[in-house]
């Protein structure tokens, strides 16, 4: 048993997917968790600079005593992996639970929507190709997404994500994917918009969703589960916004404080 919290980080809203998902499985985990609003997009950055950020998010998270840390967001777990691997606390990715994910649900064509960093790194493509050989693998970088859904664009009747949605998706539509992953975390937060303009057709697999299992698995396997539903936000953006935001994806208010933290300089 460790009642230390479990550490996330994010660019923003988008790792809340996964914490939704983790409070689904151990609700009474304690919880640290970092949107790094403040420099988000992520996805449009160098590669360079967001392993440079990756270390700095993750010693954050880890100075706050966390047992372990889910790298909740795609950009990062697809550019850095190896950060992520030598860190001195354990650490999740959203990258590899997914792709594993994947091969337990055959198809023969296989989407992966994700920011323009993600997608140009070509890690998501790599993973499946040796996990799924034989599926066709169609990657779109959607890079207007996370400063929609971070604007508050996320309702499935809003006219701009609407429009955002069925410009990055018509191929994939054309296309009539058997699967689709949704490889950034903010993208959990408009699956219903997604859904709605593919259809009930491919079958949807969150990254979020599929790296909390793995780290709940972990925790339940280690002996490692503890806490008391506790959970702490910060945000190097506005505190309030994160507050607003953070209570419709969460379905309730945070439990806890949600502070606004310094941005940090890369
Ligand atoms: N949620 C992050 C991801 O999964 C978003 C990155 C961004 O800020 O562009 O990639």
């Amino acid at each position: 048993m460790d009642n230390r919290p479990i550490g996330f980080f994010d660019s923003g809203l988008g790792g809340l997917t996964a914490v939704r998902a983790l409070r689904r499985i151990l609700p009474d985990e304690n919880i640290i968790y970092f949107g790094d609003t403040a420099r988000m997009p992520y996805g449009s950055r160098p590669t360079d600079m967001l392993r440079k950020m990756a270390r700095q998010d993750l010693d954050f998270v880890a100075s706050r005593d966390a047992k372990c840390i889910l790298a909740a967001c795609g950009t990062v777990s697809s550019t850095a992996p190896d950060v992520l691997a030598a860190y001195p606390v354990r650490t999740f990715d959203v990258l590899s639970s997914t792709v594993r994910e994947a091969a337990k649900h055959p198809a023969r064509s296989i989407g992966v929507i994700a920011t323009a960093a993600c997608i140009a790194s070509g890690a998501f493509q790599k993973a499946l190709a040796s996990a799924c050989p034989g599926a066709e693998i169609a990657a779109v970088a959607c890079p207007a997404f996370v400063p929609l859904i971070e604007s508050g664009h996320y309702d499935p009747d809003d006219e701009a994500l609407r429009a955002a949605v069925a410009e990055y998706l018509a191929p994939l539509r054309e296309k009539g994917v058997e699967a689709l992953i949704l490889g950034c975390t903010h993208y959990g937060l408009i699956e219903a918009a997604i859904r709605r303009y593919l259809g009930e057709g491919p079958y949807m697999i969150e990254a979020a969703a599929c790296a909390a299992r793995e780290l709940a698995d972990w925790l339940k396997r280690e002996k490692l589960c503890g806490g008391r539903g506790e959970e702490r936000f910060c945000t190097s953006g506005s505190a309030e916004d994160f507050t607003r935001f953070s209570a419709v994806f969460l379905g309730r208010a945070p439990r806890g404080e949600v502070a606004h933290v310094p941005e940090m300089e890369v």
